[in-house]
C-alpha cells in the first residue's frame, strides 16, 4: 500500500494520506539553522546545535506520535481544523503534503476554504518562513479565525526536559506589535533570543501555554481556539509559547497570503537592551522586514530551488528504471546533505541531546556529499581531525556548536581513526586540492599542538599498527564500526552504558573488520604518499599492509568466510564453530573490498557465504544466526531481540560493502539485486510494512529472524545514505573520481543496455554514455572521449567550463 507518490519533476514526494504508518518527515535548512517537519506539521527547530540551541520543544516518543510542532488552527464558524490535518484531526475534504528539497508544503481544505503552508529556511538565513495562503472557494463571504502555535524550548534541550525545579520559573517573553519574543535567560549569560512574527496586524496573542491550551486539554483542542478568542496572556515562568490570533475576511474566490517567521538573533553583549528589561529588537526587525512580502519570500524560495538545481546538477543519471534515477538524482543525494549536516544528532529517532557529530559517522557521510559542496567538506575534515590526539586516537563525537570533543563519550573505538583517510582521499580525488595535506590542524583542539593534516593521516594509520593483538590483528578497543560488539565490556550492571563503561583490563579482543578496513585505507594511504612524493612513508606503510593481509589469511579465515573477531579470551567470533553468530557481514564486506586472499578464492567464497547465510527478502542481515541469549563477552549486540538492530537486523549501512565486494568479482546482477532490496524507492509499495519514508534510507530493517521481518526503523540519519550513494555511483555504475581524472569501471546488471551519467567534475562537464551491446556485467571494450579513443579507463581532466562526451562500450 502506498501513501503518496513521487513527483520527480518537482523533486517532491507527495503524501496524499496524512495517516502515514509513521510520521514522514523532512529537513529544512542547509547550513546553520534547521527545522524538522513532519507531514502533519509536527517537528522542531534549532540553530546549529540541537542540544544547546533548541528554539522549539518537541516531545519524542509521545502519545499520540508526533504531537507538537508548528501548528495552525482555523475556526470557520463552528468547524475547527488544521491545514496539515494535525493537531485537530478534523477530516479534511482534501489533504496533500509535498516534501521537497529543503522545503515542505502542505495543504488542506475544508468547507471550501483552502489553506496551504509553505515552510522553508531561506539560504544563509537564521529563520524559518511559513507562508500561509488562504483561499475562499465558496460563493459566500467567509470570516475565519486563524491561530498560530509554537512552544518555546528553554534553549538547552536536555535541561529543558529535566530541570523542572528551575525551568518552571525562568520563562520570559515580550510582545510588541505582531511579534512574540522569547527571551528566557537573556538577561544573564545568553546573547540570543528568538521571535515569532507575522506580517499583519493581529487581533490578539497568547504566550502562556496553559492559558492557550488549558491544563486538561491537548493540542487538538486548545481552549482559546474552541472559544475563538485569545487571552493576550504573558508567560511568567511555566511554559512560554507563541500564538497569534488573526481574524480574516475572504470574499468569494478571494485569496490572502500571510508570512510568519520563526527567527533567531544574536546580539553583542553591550547592545542587548533597548531600555531597562526591553530587548534590542532591531536585528529581529531587520530579519522580519527582509521577508515581509510574498514577493520577497517567493524570490528566496526560487533561490533555494536554484541552489538545489545547481547541487543536484552536478551528478545525474538516466537509466531504464525511474526508481533508480530518482534515488541517484534526487533523494539519495538530498539525504547525503542531511546526514552531512546532522551526523546522527537530530531526527525523530535521535533526540539531539546525546550525540553530536560522530568521528566515524561524519567521515563516512562525507563520501556522499563531497561532490556537492567540497569547501564545506574540507572544513568538516578539519573540524573532525582537530578532535584527534597525537597517537591517532580520537574523540568518538564532538558538539557542533563548540567543535570540542565530547568527554562524556570519550574514545577508544579503534576503527575511528581510519575513516579520516577515507574522507580525506575522497575530498582530494574530487577536488584535486592536495593543499589540505599541508594545512596545520590541531590535536585535541589545541592550536599549540597543531601539525600538518598529513601527520593526522599518518597518526591514523599507525594507530592500528601500534595497537595489534596476539594474532597481529587490530585490537578492537571499546568497539569497531559495530558499536554493539563490546568485546571488552563485560557489563552486568543495567545502569551503565555498554559503549562508555570502563572496559575490562588486559583484554586482547581483535577485529577482522578493522583488519579489512586497514588494508583498504592502508592502500589508499600508500597511494596518497606516493602521489605526494613521500616514497619512504609509502614503503614503510606497505610492509604493515602486507603483514595485515598475511595475518588475516593465517588467523582470520574460517574456511568459508572471514571470522569477525577474537574475543577477550582469544576465542573466535563469527565462526562455524560458534553456536550463534556464526557469520557476520562486516568482515565479509571489508576483507572482500580489501581483496584479501582473492587469488585463493577467499573473496568469492566469502560472498557466496553471505548469499547463503545472510541474505533475505529484505536485505542482508548483519549476523546469523542471531543471538538468542545474553553473551556477556559480546556485549550489547546480544541484548537485542533476534532480527533487530545489530543482532540479525538488516543494518542497511553495511549492505553496500557487500555490493562493492560483488562488483570486485564482476557480479553486477547480484550487486544490483542487493541494491534494490534496500533502496527506499523500490520499497514504496511495501510502505505499510516498511513504515518509514519511501524516499530516504533508514538505519535498520528487521531481519529474517525478527518477529516482523521487513519493518524498518530509524530513517534519515544513517551512514546508509552515503554508502549506498557511493556504491551505486562509484562501483555499480562505476564512475569514480581519481587523482588524475574520472575512472570508468561499471559493473551493472547484464540485462541493461547501458545508462547515461552527467557528471560535473573539477569544473568539467562529462556526458557519459555507457553502452552494453553484449549484455555483460563488467568489462570495457572501448572508451571514446569527444569521439576519440583513449587507451585507459581514466578519462583525464578536460577543458574546464565545457561539456565533453564520453562514450563507453562495454565488452
Ligand atoms: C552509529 C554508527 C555505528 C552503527 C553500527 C550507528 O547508530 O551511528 O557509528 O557504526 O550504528 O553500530
Amino acid at each position: 500500500m502506498k501513501y503518496g507518490y513521487f513527483d520527480d519533476e518537482n523533486r517532491e514526494y507527495v503524501i496524499t494520506n496524512p495517516k502515514t504508518p509513521y510520521p514522514w518527515i523532512n529537513y529544512l535548512g542547509n547550513e546553520d539553522f534547521f527545522s524538522l517537519t513532519s507531514n502533519t506539521g509536527g517537528g522542531y527547530t534549532f540553530y546549529k546545535d540541537a542540544k544547546f540551541r533548541r528554539l522549539t520543544r518537541y516531545r519524542y516518543n509521545n502519545i499520540p506520535a508526533d504531537n507538537g510542532g508548528k501548528y495552525f488552527y482555523i475556526k470557520d464558524g463552528d468547524t475547527i481544523w488544521s491545514p496539515g490535518w494535525k493537531p485537530v484531526k478534523t477530516e479534511l475534504d482534501h489533504y496533500e503534503c509535498r516534501h521537497g528539497m529543503s522545503y515542505t508544503k502542505y495543504k488542506g481544505s475544508k468547507n471550501r476554504v483552502e489553506a496551504e503552508v509553505l515552510q522553508f529556511i531561506p539560504l544563509g538565513f537564521w529563520g524559518e518562513i511559513q507562508k500561509v495562503r488562504l483561499k475562499n472557494s465558496s460563493s459566500d463571504r467567509k470570516k475565519i479565525k486563524l491561530f498560530s502555535f509554537i512552544e518555546w524550548c528553554l534553549w538547552n534541550a536536555e535541561d529543558d526536559m529535566t530541570n523542572f525545579q528551575r525551568n518552571f520559573s525562568t520563562g520570559e517573553v515580550e510582545v510588541k506589535d505582531s511579534v512574540i519574543y522569547h527571551k528566557t535567560e537573556f538577561k544573564e549569560r545568553r546573547n540570543h533570543y528568538a521571535f515569532y512574527s507575522v506580517n499583519s496586524s493581529i487581533t490578539g496573542y497568547d504566550t502562556d501555554r496553559e492559558t492557550f491550551v488549558g491544563l486538561y486539554n491537548g493540542l487538538d483542542s486548545p481552549v482559546v481556539v474552541s472559544e475563538g478568542k485569545s487571552n493576550n496572556s504573558i508567560a511568567h515562568g511555566w511554559s512560554p509559547i507563541a500564538s497569534h490570533y488573526l481574524e480574516i475576511e475572504l470574499k468569494p474566490g478571494e485569496e490572502k497570503e500571510l508570512i510568519f517567521m520563526l527567527g533567531y538573533v544574536e546580539v553583542e553583549k553591550d547592545n542587548k537592551w533597548e531600555s531597562k528589561s526591553v530587548i534590542n529588537k532591531q536585528p529581529a526587525q531587520e530579519m522580519i522586514s527582509s521577508f515581509d512580502t510574498a514577493e520577497k519570500v517567493n524570490r528566496a524560495f526560487e533561490n533555494l530551488k536554484a541552489y538545489w538545481d545547481n547541487l543536484l546538477g552536478k551528478m545525474s543519471i538516466q537509466s531504464a528504471d525511474p526508481r533508480l534515477d530518482r534515488m541517484v538524482n534526487i533523494w539519495n543525494q538530498y539525504q547525503c546533505m542531511v546526514t552531512f549536516n546532522m551526523s546522527r544528532s537530530a531526527s525523530f529517532f535521535e533526540s539531539g541531546i546525546g550525540r553530536g557529530m560522530g568521528f566515524r559517522d561524519s567521515n563516512q557521510d562525507l563520501i556522499g556529499f563531497v561532490h556537492q559542496i567540497p569547501e564545506r567538506a574540507r572544513e568538516r575534515i578539519y573540524d573532525i581531525a582537530s578532535t584527534q590526539f597525537e597517537d591517532g586516537s580520537c574523540y568518538h563525537q564532538y558538539q557542533p556548536l563548540t567543535k570540542k570533543g565530547n568527554a562524556a563519550i570519550g574514545g577508544n573505538f579503534n576503527d575511528d581513526p581510519l575513516w579520516l583517510i577515507l574522507s580525506t582521499t575522497a575530498y582530494i580525488k574530487e577536488t584535486g586540492d592536495f593543499s589540505l595535506l599541508d594545512e596545520m590542524v590541531p590535536f585535541d583542539n589545541d592550536a599549540a599542538r597543531a601539525k600538518s593534516h598529513f601527520e593526522h593521516l599518518k597518526a591514523s594509520f599507525y594507530h592500528v599498527v601500534n595497537n595489534l593483538g596476539p594474532h597481529k590483528l587490530p585490537l578492537i578497543g571499546r568497539a569497531d564500526w559495530n558499536d554493539c560488539l563490546n568485546l571488552n565490556c563485560f557489563s552486568e550492571d543495567p545502569n551503565e552504558s555498554f559503549q562508555t563503561t570502563e572496559n575490562q583490563k588486559g583484554g586482547t579482543a581483535e577485529s577482522l573488520m578493522i583488519a579489512g578496513l586497514f588494508v583498504v585505507y592502508g592502500k589508499e594511504y600508500i597511494k596518497l604518499c606516493k602521489r605526494v612524493g613521500k616514497e619512504k612513508e609509502a614503503e614503510e606503510a606497505q610492509v604493515h599492509v602486507y603483514d595485515m593481509i598475511e595475518a588475516v589469511k593465517k588467523h582470520g579465515w574460517d574456511g568459508d568466510w572471514y571470522l569477525r573477531a577474537y574475543d577477550f579470551f582469544g576465542n573466535k567470533v563469527g565462526s562455524s564453530e560458534n553456536e550463534e553468530g556464526k557469520i557476520f557481514i562486516e568482515s565479509q564486506g571489508w576483507c572482500t573490498m580489501a581483496e584479501i586472499g582473492k587469488e585463493d578464492g577467499m573473496v568469492e567464497k566469502s560472498l557466496n557465504a553471505v548469499k547463503e547465510h545472510l541474505d533475505c527478502e529484505y536485505g542482508i542481515v548483519l549476523n546469523y544466526p542471531a543471538f538468542t541469549k545474553y553473551y556477556i563477552e559480546y556485549g550489547e549486540i546480544s541484548t537485542y531481540p533476534a532480527g533487530y538492530k545489530e543482532n540479525g537486523g538488516v543494518f542497511c549501512h553495511n549492505n553496500p560493502w557487500i555490493m562493492i565486494g560483488e562488483t570486485i568479482l564482476g557480479r553486477g546482477d547480484r550487486a544490483y539485486e542487493y541494491y534494490t532490496k534496500i533502496a527506499p524507492s523500490f520499497l514504496e509499495e511495501l510502505s505499510e510494512l516498511h513504515k518509514v519514508e519511501p524516499y530516504v534510507y533508514c538505519q535498520m530493517i528487521a531481519g529474517k529472524e525478527a518477529h516482523k521481518p521487513g519493518e524498518a526503523k530509524n530513517s534519515w540519519l544513517s551512514g546508509t545514505a552515503s554508502w549506498n550513494f557511493y556504491a551505486i555511483t562509484q562501483h555499480i555504475l562505476g564512475i569514480s573520481p581519481e587523482y588524475d581524472g574520472l575512472a570508468i569501471n561499471p559493473c551493472i546488471p547484464s540485462a541493461w543496455d547501458g545508462f547515461k551519467m552527467k557528471r560535473v567534475f573539477r569544473d568539467v562537464t562529462y556526458n557519459i554514455h555507457v553502452k552494453n551491446p553484449d549484455h555483460i556485467s563488467k568489462g570495457i571494450k572501448q572508451i571514446l572521449v569527444n569521439g576519440k579513443e583513449i587507451n585507459s579507463n581514466i578519462v583525464p581532466i578536460l577543458e574546464k567550463g565545457k561539456e565533453h562526451s564520453v562514450e563507453v562500450i562495454m565488452g
